[in-house]
């Protein structure tokens, strides 16, 4: 979901060209170009001209809650307080998500990894090991975990962990809630449903082996990976778009080091593999087999 402009806006400044929208808040070019250096230098998300009223209406919100004045106020405070780029990077982040988004995926993880892992799950060694790489608020961990559940049944004494990460920390408070709304789980497919459980009201949640089985943690895509180990399958989906060509073929680099010979990559239905990757191999529709 976009975070839209909080409220209307009073128009009280506006110094720009008299073509420029009225304002709640001045914008120059410079306040502009200043966020989207630090969007870039911090997060790797470059923003074009074009999201310029993204970024106004975004950050406005911020400014109320800061009680800011001026663009140029919260531009001195991101220089004087390195704290404040946690919430700048919330603000500016999008975090669209569903379960079962892009459903082709998981029917592929089903059969090509959850499926062949069930049956070996007996075996001693057998671990399962899925990175969701921006997983924004969980939808998508939660989706690869219900899908290992139908195999495994409890997944609570087997040995199969799923990190999810995002640089968002509000997403991922929500995300290790666990607590959706009811309305979420529509495009849930009917083997799955059984594995959410009414809560709170309008809500819903999960089993807690689908819960557990998730680990939930703020990572920066653009700074160094603590991982020892490599993954069976990463999803990075619907996060390069932000990104600009040198920065996601370097991702894509670091990405399939990251996964075990044989494993796969999945990336967003607008994506695409930048650069070249003689190790991946296409195996349908965003989807990458690392060769063995
Ligand atoms: C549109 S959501 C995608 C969520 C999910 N992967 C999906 O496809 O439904 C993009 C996510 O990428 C995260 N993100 C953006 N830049 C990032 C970075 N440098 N490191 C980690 N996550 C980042 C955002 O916070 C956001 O939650």
């Amino acid at each position: 979901m976009l975070k839209s402009a909080a409220g209307a806006a009073a128009v009280l400044a506006n110094n720009e060209t008299s073509a420029a929208p009225l304002r709640e808040f001045e914008f120059s070019d410079q306040d502009f170009r200043t966020l989207a250096k630090l969007a870039y230098d911090h997060a790797g998300i470059a923003l074009s001209d074009g999201k310029r009223n993204l970024v106004y209406s975004r950050l406005s919100r911020r400014l109320r809650t800061l009680k800011l004045a001026s663009f140029r106020d919260y531009r001195e405070l991101l220089a004087a307080d390195p704290r404040e780029i946690e919430n700048f990077i919330n603000s500016i982040s999008t975090n669209h998500t569903k379960f079962f988004r892009e459903d082709h995926h998981f029917d592929h993880f089903r059969s090509r990894v959850a499926v062949p892992f069930a049956q070996a799950a007996g075996k001693a060694g057998a671990r399962l090991r899925v990175w969701s790489a921006a997983c924004s608020s969980g939808e998508e961990p939660y989706t690869i975990s219900v899908v290992l559940k139908r195999e495994l049944r409890n997944l609570a004494n087997i040995d199969v962990k799923i990190l999810a990460t995002d640089i968002d920390t509000e997403v991922l408070g929500k995300a290790a809630r666990g607590e959706f709304a009811a309305a979420a789980t529509a495009d849930v497919p009917k083997p799955y449903l059984s594995f959410f459980k009414p809560a709170n009201g309008d809500k819903v949640t999960v089993d807690d082996d689908v819960r557990e089985a998730i680990t939930f943690r703020r990572l920066n895509l653009m700074d160094p990976w603590p991982f020892r180990g490599l993954f069976d399958a990463i999803f990075c989906r619907n996060v390069m778009i932000y990104f600009d060509g040198p920065t996601k073929a370097n991702l894509i680099e670091r990405l399939t080091k990251q996964i075990k010979p044989g494993g796969w990559l999945y990336i967003g239905h607008s994506e695409s593999l930048i650069g070249s990757h003689p190790e991946l191999r296409s195996a349908g529709r965003t989807i990458y087999r690392r060769g063995e």
